[in-house]
């Protein structure tokens, strides 16, 4: 962290929960208001919004139009993380409102989506559980498959989708992607849409900004077969992106050949058949959540805060 100044006049409001060490700074910097742990944030809002110059939320728990009206003097918002879907950016540009994120993630994100691509191919989690069980003591683990030297796909070449490509150049793949903007800076083949790309690759890497949750899925039975039998489809950007029921059957009736997921659509909840299926990879969101990200992300979040009210602006803000 930039400085150890504290504004203890400054009075923030949590709208999304923060890690401990992260929390801590900012109490010990500013004057905070946990509104997100209450049974009804909006009504504490209601009693204390007037006050409030600053508020911190996270990608899952971004600032909208009810938060911006119950805090007429907001002048920033700093999101501990980039997901910017549940921020209302036509709402805080009104209101000339700065929202800044952390973008020091892309690298964990990368790694995580790569992990899972190779768990899934090598079924890591369930040679796990045929070694701790030990049925490798009566039989032979079926043959996984081989990632190096597959036809990879990326459905967002963003921050992310970037860093997910460049990781796999290393495992001598051929690269393609799909996004809006055909780049001319990557050796990587441009397709137009989200069919082609499923219908070209071996692998499927999700890596597309998210919309708000409620939007029509982008991905569903078509892509999950024209993937098909041997596919992987591996997801690390949002839960609700994804027809999850259609997903769930394509797994069950092996018209897909495996999912690496690290995002659900009703997290923390996974639905009992996802869990049940054995060429499924699972983790918690956890693709940004090292030490070391997660401490370089909180101190994202209080350097803004601290140069914004120390009259030096927000470092990086995306409105
Ligand atoms: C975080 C994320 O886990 O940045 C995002 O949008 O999804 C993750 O990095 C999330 O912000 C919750 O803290």
């Amino acid at each position: 962290m930039t400085s150890a100044a504290s504004f203890p006049d400054v009075e923030l409001a949590l709208i999304g929960g923060q890690q401990p060490f992260v929390l801590e700074e900012l109490q010990s910097r500013f004057k905070i208001h946990s509104v997100y742990a209450e049974a009804n944030p909006f009504a504490a809002l209601e009693r204390i919004g007037g006050s409030i110059r600053g508020a911190v939320g996270h990608g899952m728990a971004g600032l909208t139009r009810r938060h911006i009206e119950l805090m007429p003097k907001l002048e920033i918002c700093a999101l501990n993380g980039v997901g910017l879907e549940t921020s209302d950016l036509p709402a805080i540009r009104e209101r000339g409102i700065k929202l800044t994120t952390t973008p020091v993630l892309f690298d964990d994100v990368a790694d995580l989506a790569v992990s899972l691509a190779l768990s899934c191919c090598r079924q890591i989690p369930l040679a796990d559980r045929f070694v701790r069980s030990q049925q490798w003591e009566n039989e032979r683990l079926p043959l996984g498959r081989k990632l190096t030297g597959t036809r990879v796909g990326i459905l967002g070449l963003g921050r992310i989708g970037i860093e997910v490509a460049r990781r796999l150049e290393a495992f001598k793949t051929q690269i393609f992607y799909a996004d809006p903007i055909k780049r001319e800076d990557v050796p990587y083949t441009h397709v137009t849409d989200a069919g082609t790309l499923a219908s070209t690759v071996d692998i499927f890497f999700l890596c597309a900004a998210g919309n708000p949750k409620g939007a029509p899925p982008m991905i569903g039975r078509t892509i999950f077969d024209a993937l098909g039998p041997r596919g992987i489809f591996i997801n690390i950007a949002r839960g609700w992106l994804v027809d999850e029921p259609e997903l769930i059957k394509a797994l069950q009736e092996k018209r897909l050949g495996a999912a690496g997921l690290d995002v659900f659509y009703d997290e923390p909840m996974v639905p009992p058949a996802l869990r049940a299926l054995d060429n499924v990879v699972l983790t918690p969101h956890i693709a940004s959540s090292t030490e070391e990200t997660m401490r370089a992300m909180g101190a994202c979040v209080i350097d803004n805060l601290v140069s914004w009210f120390s009259g030096r602006g927000a470092l990086t803000s995306v409105t």
